[in-house]
């Protein structure tokens, strides 16, 4: 099977490296070689680290780096039978690109969207092809973590979204499928939640490290909700509240005035060194 990626930036980077990994002939496309090469650079230095952790040899390494070409050009996707986009989260750069990608793909060719926020029907509506078109939602990092959610659009066939499946758990995720309502299935879950934990710091007068504690101890997650933020990103947690806020029209969705003031002061979590916490 030979798969396309499209976008080689976090999530895309990461999806080329399930798919090499898994034996799969990839190619990446994005703007600008220099760009396609960062990505490239970015999954030998995992693939690197996974050869030091003896979870894989040199020479299954080399393999699978060999798998992936890069290039500019979308019409270097033309023979692929899946692409993943996983390009800027817009909706009409990524209508643009399906509208595109379905004029130059064979007709049984799966198109795919790796979209955390947007509706996968409207993208997939840019195709003469809708049916062909699913979401494929990876989470961040993509070769780390099982999840794959495979979203039916309201025009998707049967068998786009079971191919989807099958590459997803052939290549050893964890997908699951669902429709295409806003945030999906975890986002939907998991960004009202954290909200709701970032409030009750204030409403209880509670310590980020005592609400992790809290939750970690009395409800059994395997890591605090302040934490967890801080490793998502502050910004990224804002981003993605507001968006499904847009949709949902939920309160409990908006992100809380704290989050919003720790943006401001440029506290953005693990990547700046502080958020909750402080991190060397
Ligand atoms: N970062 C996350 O945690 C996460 C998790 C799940 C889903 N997503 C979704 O994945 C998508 C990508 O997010 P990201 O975090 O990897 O973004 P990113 O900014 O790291 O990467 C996007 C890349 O796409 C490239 N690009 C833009 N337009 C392109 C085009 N027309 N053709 C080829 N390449 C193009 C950019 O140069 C950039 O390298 C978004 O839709 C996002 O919502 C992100």
């Amino acid at each position: 099977m030979k798969v396309g990626v499209v976008g080689l930036g976090t999530m895309g980077a990461g999806i080329a490296q399930i798919s090499v990994t898994a034996g799969h002939e990839t190619v990446g496309r994005e703007v600008e070689l220099p760009l396609a090469e960062r990505g490239r650079a970015t999954i030998e230095r995992y693939l690197g680290r996974a050869v030091e952790k003896e979870r894989m040899t040199t020479g299954e390494r080399d393999a699978a780096v060999a798998r992936l070409t890069l290039t500019t050009e979308l019409a270097a996707l033309a023979d692929c039978d899946l692409v993943v986009e996983a390009i800027v989260e817009e909706l009409e750069a990524k209508r643009a690109l399906f509208a595109e990608l379905d004029a130059i793909t064979r007709p049984d060719a799966v198109l795919a969207t790796n979209t955390s926020a947007l509706s996968v029907s409207e993208i997939a509506e840019a195709t003469a092809r809708p049916e062909r078109v699913v979401g494929m939602h990876f989470f961040n990092p993509a070769p780390v973590l099982p999840l794959v959610e495979i979203v039916r659009g309201e025009r998707s066939s049967d068998e786009a979204v079971e191919k989807a499946y099958a590459w997803a758990e052939h290549a050893g995720k964890r997908p699951v499928r669902c429709n295409d309502t806003p945030g999906f299935i975890v986002n939907r879950i998991l960004i009202p939640l954290l909200n709701d934990c970032v409030r009750v710091l204030d409403e209880a007068g509670v310590t980020p490290a005592d609400l992790d504690k809290a939750m970690t101890n009395g409800a059994g997650w395997p890591m605090g909700p302040c934490a967890l933020v801080d490793l998502v990103g502050i910004d990224i947690h804002v981003h993605a509240s507001q968006a499904l806020h847009a949709k949902l029209g939920k309160d409990r969705v908006a992100p809380p005035e704290r989050l919003l003031a720790m943006q401001a002061e440029g506290k953005l979590g693990r990547k700046t060194g502080e958020g909750f916490y402080t991190y060397d």
